[in-house]
Parts: structure tokens; C-alpha cells; sequence
């Protein structure tokens, strides 16, 4: 067990997290608690039977905290928390908050972890990158990652590539649903019953996502698997390609990266 936890804010994703490590006993709920503005949420936190708190301040010295707000609250939470008198583990899920601001407001003490989750965590089926941040040791990311690996996966990246992973994977969900709205449009459009038109797009996304899991085989040769010369599925291929899809995502995700950097004050 690690020790003793403080969260603060559980709401999309602390909430997330929290339910995933009680419900895969990563920690004792008595070990954890929970700062929370929404009197919802601090209800449920106790429910599970941890303490839940209103104010920052109240909090009693804890072995490791998770910063769960969100970006725009951590100034607030900063000078609630002032600087840590006792070595802590920090670990954010905050997006385009570097290391080095955290500890800067957080003092010496703090030895900081950086997450980018992303919300299929709600439902156990997130990816989550992880950095080494400022002030940490070997072996002080190993709670976030199991918390994170009992609500998806985990991968370990260098720091300066997290506004990569928020691009790539936190923001990444979004891109799949643009695609579905359109490609359920498209169907009902072409005569299909709405609730059909969904299902098809859901579970042709579910599938196509798990055959690519499944075998670890390259998108490339799976997409060629299904595509037969002068047939239907090139038929559409060949309008995605003459309008450059390939190069629209990869200018998308380079421009969520860039805004990644201007969030985090970079340029
Ligand atoms: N959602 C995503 O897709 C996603 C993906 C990856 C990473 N993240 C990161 O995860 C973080 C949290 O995002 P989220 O979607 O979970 O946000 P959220 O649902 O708004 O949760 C944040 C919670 O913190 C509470 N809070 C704010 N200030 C507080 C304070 N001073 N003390 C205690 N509680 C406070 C908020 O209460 P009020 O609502 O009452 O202010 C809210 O319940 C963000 O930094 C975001 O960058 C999010």
C-alpha cells in the first residue's frame, strides 16, 4: 500500500481514478482523501469510504497527493497548498502544467509526476502517458501507474513529450467521435434507420479498434485486407485520400500539440 492519499478534485477524471483504485484495491479507501468543491461528489467520495473535504486547507499532511483540477484552478490550489513541509509525491493529471511550475509553487519538497490520461478511463478503457517531472526519484511513478493501468493502460514518456501525448491520445477521443457524427450522417442520409446507422459506426469503430489490438498487426495491411481493387471499399478510400484525410489529421494533431505548448506558455 502507498501510503496515505489526497486527491483534489474528483471530477471527471479524479473521479475516475479514484473508482478504478478502490475497485481494483490499488488503495484502501481509508487511506484516501478527497478535496472536493461539489458536495455530490464529496457525498459519493464518502459513500466508498473515504474522508471527503471542502477545503484545501484542511488537509492533513498525506504521502502522496493526485492534482486532479482543473488548469485554470491550480493557482487557487497552489496557494491553498503553499509550499509542502514534508516530502510528497505529486502526481498531476493536469494538462500543460509542466513539472517545474508545480514544484516552483509547491517548494522543494514536492517530487513531481506528470499524467495525460484520457476520458475512456471513465469506463476502464483509457491510455494514459507518464512522465518523470521535477524533484522525482525512480520508483515515484509507480502509483501512478497502477492507478492508471486499473482504468486502461500506462506508457512512460519524457516529459517534453506530453503535449504530444495530449494531441495524440488525451484530446484523441474527439477526433473519433467528429468521424462517427459524420459517418452516422452519412448513413441515415443514405437511408438507414438512425439507431441502425449508430450501431453500425459503433461497433465497426469497437471492431476495427479490437482487430487492430488483437494482432498487433500494422493499419496499413489491415486497411489492404479489405480493400479490393475497383471495389466499394476503395471506392471510398480514394475519395478520403484524393482529400488528403492523411495529411488533415496530421495538421489536426500538430495543431493541438502547438496549442499544448501556448497553454503551457511555451511560445
Ligand atoms: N477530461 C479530459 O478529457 C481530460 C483528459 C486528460 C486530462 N485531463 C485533466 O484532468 C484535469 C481534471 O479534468 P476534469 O475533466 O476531471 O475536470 P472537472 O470534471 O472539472 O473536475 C475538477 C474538479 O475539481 C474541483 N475543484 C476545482 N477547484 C477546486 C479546489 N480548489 N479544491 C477542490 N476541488 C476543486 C471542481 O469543482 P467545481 O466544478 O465546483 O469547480 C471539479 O469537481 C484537468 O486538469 C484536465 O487537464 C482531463
Amino acid at each position: 500500500m502507498p501510503g496515505t492519499i489526497g486527491f483534489i478534485g474528483c471530477g471527471n477524471m479524479g473521479h475516475a481514478i479514484v473508482h478504478g483504485a478502490i475497485t481494483h484495491r490499488v488503495i484502501d479507501p481509508s487511506a484516501i482523501s478527497i478535496v472536493e468543491k461539489s458536495a455530490g461528489r464529496r457525498e459519493w467520495a464518502e459513500s466508498q469510504g473515504c474522508a471527503a473535504l471542502t477545503d484545501v486547507a484542511d488537509l492533513q499532511p498525506v504521502d502522496q497527493l493526485v492534482l486532479a483540477v482543473k488548469p485554470q484552478s491550480f493557482p487557487e490550489v497552489a496557494d491553498e497548498l503553499g509550499r509542502l513541509d514534508h516530502p510528497c509525491i505529486v502526481t498531476s493529471v493536469m494538462a500543460g502544467i509542466r513539472s517545474s511550475r508545480i514544484r516552483e509553487a509547491l517548494g522543494e519538497h514536492a517530487r513531481v509526476i506528470r499524467t495525460m490520461p484520457n476520458t475512456p478511463a471513465m469506463i476502464g478503457h483509457g491510455v494514459a502517458g507518464v512522465a518523470m517531472g521535477d524533484g522525482s526519484r525512480e520508483g515515484d511513478e509507480l502509483l501512478a501507474r497502477e492507478l492508471l493501468d486499473s482504468i486502461g493502460t500506462t506508457i512512460m514518456v519524457d516529459e517534453s513529450m506530453m503535449d504530444v501525448v495530449t494531441a495524440v491520445s488525451g484530446s484523441g477521443p474527439a477526433y473519433v467521435y467528429l468521424l462517427a457524427e459524420a459517418w452516422e450522417k452519412a448513413a441515415i442520409e443514405l437511408g438507414l434507420e438512425q439507431s441502425d446507422a449508430r450501431h453500425f459506426v459503433q461497433q465497426t469503430i469497437r471492431g476495427a479498434s479490437a482487430m487492430m489490438l488483437e494482432n498487433d498487426i500494422e493499419p496499413s495491411e489491415l486497411r489492404a485486407a479489405v480493400t479490393s481493387k475497383g471495389g466499394t471499399t476503395a471506392a471510398a478510400l480514394d475519395v478520403m485520400i484524393q482529400r488528403d484525410i492523411p495529411g488533415i489529421v496530421k495538421d489536426a494533431i500538430e495543431a493541438a500539440a502547438d496549442r499544448g505548448r501556448e497553454l503551457a506558455g511555451d511560445s
